[in-house]
């Protein structure tokens, strides 16, 4: 039985395998139509979201399998005091593999104990979003031909940002990576990614200037600050807004930078980027719902 509950779950080859079907699909979308035929996917969704739910969901249907779940916290029986892992339980009774987000850091790790069904982490609070990672490595393989020997610039809430630390993570494991971490000094990435980035020799820099090095960076991922992570709304205030990506701020930057961004997007990046073919956002979203589809035959042992 496997899960993805960290990016750390998959190994590097099987990373490689996700996004080698996952190109595969995006070509051949046809052919996977009934790969999933008689199969359900349950999404349980204790934190709101767009696109990791919708995406697996579509996945799932594409495939040719069905859905069930929830979308909020307020519509199961955990309102009633159930724990997450007999809600697992009861939730493999019913489906073949499971989605969940819950704010709680590790959440997961309770229910997967008891899980007869894979599981798949959307997002525990702070901590980890590995599928949202899967999606990140296709991206850049599709636009970059590769992901060794990139300068890749982390900009926003890299604290609360739990996209950045499972791609911090998946990136430790490719060569001669360069990473610029960019953000105000409360928002550094928490002190188990360094050390995780020290024990794997990653060339890194932190700054609370990500200007100084736009012209380096081969793929700049913003990130938006994460309000509901914060203990107060006025440190959230005075932090919202200090860093926005424009026209202007990347003038010097490489004709072929990448710029990404898991979504969803507040301010940090200026909607009139949006028509720049350096804006691969919504190229991002789109490579969800396929590295989804791959990622869901390979934890039911489908291909
Ligand atoms: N990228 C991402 O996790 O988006 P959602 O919160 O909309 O799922």
């Amino acid at each position: 039985m496997k899960h993805l509950i960290d990016i750390k779950d998959l190994s590097k080859e099987e990373i490689e395998e996700i996004i080698s079907v996952a190109n595969h699909i995006i070509d051949n979308e046809k052919l996977y139509s009934k790969k999933c035929d008689g199969k359900i996917l349950a999404t349980l969704f204790f934190e709101p979201s767009t696109r990791t739910r919708l995406s697996f969901e579509a996945a799932m249907l594409k495939l040719g399998g069905n859905v069930l779940g929830f979308a909020s916290e307020s519509s199961s029986s955990t309102t009633k005091g159930e724990s997450i892992a007999d809600t697992i339980q009861t939730v493999g009774c019913y489906a073949d593999i499971i989605v969940m987000r819950h704010p709680k850091e590790g959440a997961h790790l309770e229910g997967l104990r008891k899980s007869r069904v894979p599981i798949i982490n959307a997002g525990d609070g702070g901590r980890s979003h590995p599928s949202q990672t899967l999606t990140d490595l296709l991206t850049i393989t599709r636009e970059k031909g590769k992901i060794d020997n990139l300068t890749i610039g982390l900009c926003g809430d890299l604290k609360f940002g739990r996209t950045v630390h499972s791609l911090i993570s998946a990136l430790t494991r490719y060569d001669n990576i360069k990473l610029i971490l960019s953000s105000p000094k409360e928002l550094q990435i928490p002190e188990y990614v360094r050390e995780e980035l020290i024990e794997n020799k990653i060339e890194y820099i932190e700054t609370e200037d990500i200007c100084k090095y736009m012209s380096d960076l081969d793929v700049l991922y913003m990130t938006r600050i994460q309000k509901e992570r914060f203990e107060s709304e006025d440190e959230y205030n005075r932090l919202k807004d200090s860093f926005v990506l424009d026209v202007k701020k990347i003038e010097n930057a490489k004709k072929d930078l990448c710029i990404m961004h898991p979504l969803p997007r507040v301010n940090e990046i200026s909607v009139e980027l949006d028509d720049d073919d350096r804006a691969c956002y919504f190229k991002q979203v789109e490579c969800g719902k396929f590295v989804r589809m791959a990622l869901i035959l390979k934890l039911l042992n489908i291909c």
